[in-house]
């Protein structure tokens, strides 16, 4: 992250949150169930599919859990219901992975089932390194049970080769990104390019491997290093999807969907939207410059 956006990125943390949401708007879907909707459906109707994020994680109490469970569920109900194109991702720290994991695995587990019963998907995201290998666990627990579930790796971990390789095992379903958390350099890598060449790298492995990969990036060098890859393996477009995160590089859509792939955005929405805003904030390479409109125009 440059200078000026690091200072930046502190002050606007210090901020009221009502300051931090002006910023934070372009992330996130909305506050509520009828905001995603109306999101996804208008994804929808430019043939961009959705991955729906209730906003939360690390709670510290096990009702709060339930709640995001129930959460959960009534999403995929909507989704059923309004007949959208959209799946859900979870966060397993918002289940009280780091409470109880067996807790954490009966909410998990009666959300990945209702999505059965609506004929849906769940993708674990994958947070932080101390939870790497419990969140692992619980993808290989639930795969026991469930086919309709994927986990995301993260391609700056120098570990993910060997995870990735353990999981294909079995068919699998991935969403590979770069990895947003700040990791120490014995377990991550952290120049730009390296963590770029070991991208395109478990792509070719995982695509070789027969799994379904979620390109998940805006990364101009990716995006087009996974195209010149799946032209090389002659992909059919079911075989794999590009994945961006809500608010990120939008003009990028066009390009991804002209050449015949397909699109799915993630998409946040609830009360717990300021961590996940804090997180985009600190990758935005025009966040200073945004700062400063916002605040000669009054937010509007
Ligand atoms: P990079 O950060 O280099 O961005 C490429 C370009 O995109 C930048 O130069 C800039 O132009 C633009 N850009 C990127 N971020 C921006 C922002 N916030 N605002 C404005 N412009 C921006 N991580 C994780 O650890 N666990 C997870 O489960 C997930 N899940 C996930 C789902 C999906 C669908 C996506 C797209 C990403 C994630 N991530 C994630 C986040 C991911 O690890 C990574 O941090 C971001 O995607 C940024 O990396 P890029 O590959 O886009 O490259």
């Amino acid at each position: 992250m440059n200078p000026l956006n690091k200072l930046l990125v502190g002050i606007t943390s210090a901020l009221p949150k009502k300051f931090v949401k002006i910023f934070a708007n372009r992330y996130i879907a909305g506050i509520t169930l009828d905001d995603v909707i109306e999101k996804a459906r208008l994804l929808n109707q430019k043939n961009i599919m959705a991955t729906i994020d209730v906003l939360g994680e690390s709670v510290s109490d096990k009702k709060e859990a339930e709640r995001m469970k129930d959460s959960c569920c009534e999403v995929l109900h909507a989704v059923d219901n309004y007949e959208l194109k959209a799946n859900l991702s979870i966060k397993l720290t918002s289940l009280a992975l780091t409470l109880d994991y067996d807790f954490c695995k009966s909410l998990v587990s009666e959300i990945i089932q209702t999505a059965k019963q609506t004929e849906n998907f769940v993708r674990i995201d994958m947070e932080d390194s101390p939870v790497t290998d419990i969140t692992i666990q619980m993808y290989e627990d639930m795969r026991k049970i469930y086919d309709n579930t994927g986990l995301v790796l993260q391609a700056y971990l120098r570990r993910t080769e060997e995870d990735a390789k353990r999981l294909m095992k079995e068919k699998s379903n991935f969403r590979l990104c770069k990895g947003i958390y700040i990791e120490p350099e014995e377990i991550a890598f952290k120049g730009r390019q390296e963590i770029r060449d070991n991208y395109l790298k478990l792509l070719r492995l995982m695509f070789e491997n027969k799994a379904y990969v979620g390109i998940a990036t805006h990364d101009d060098n990716l995006i087009d290093g996974a195209m010149k890859l799946i032209k090389e393996l002659s992909l059919q477009n079911n075989e794999y999807e590009f994945q961006m995160l809500l608010g990120v590089r939008e003009g990028l859509h066009d390009k991804i969907l002209k050449e015949g792939n397909r699109l799915r955005i993630y998409t946040p929405f609830g009360e717990r939207w300021y961590e996940y805003s804090i997180r985009r904030f600190k990758e935005n390479p025009n966040f200073a410059g945004q700062v400063v409109k916002g605040i000669l125009t009054g937010g509007r």
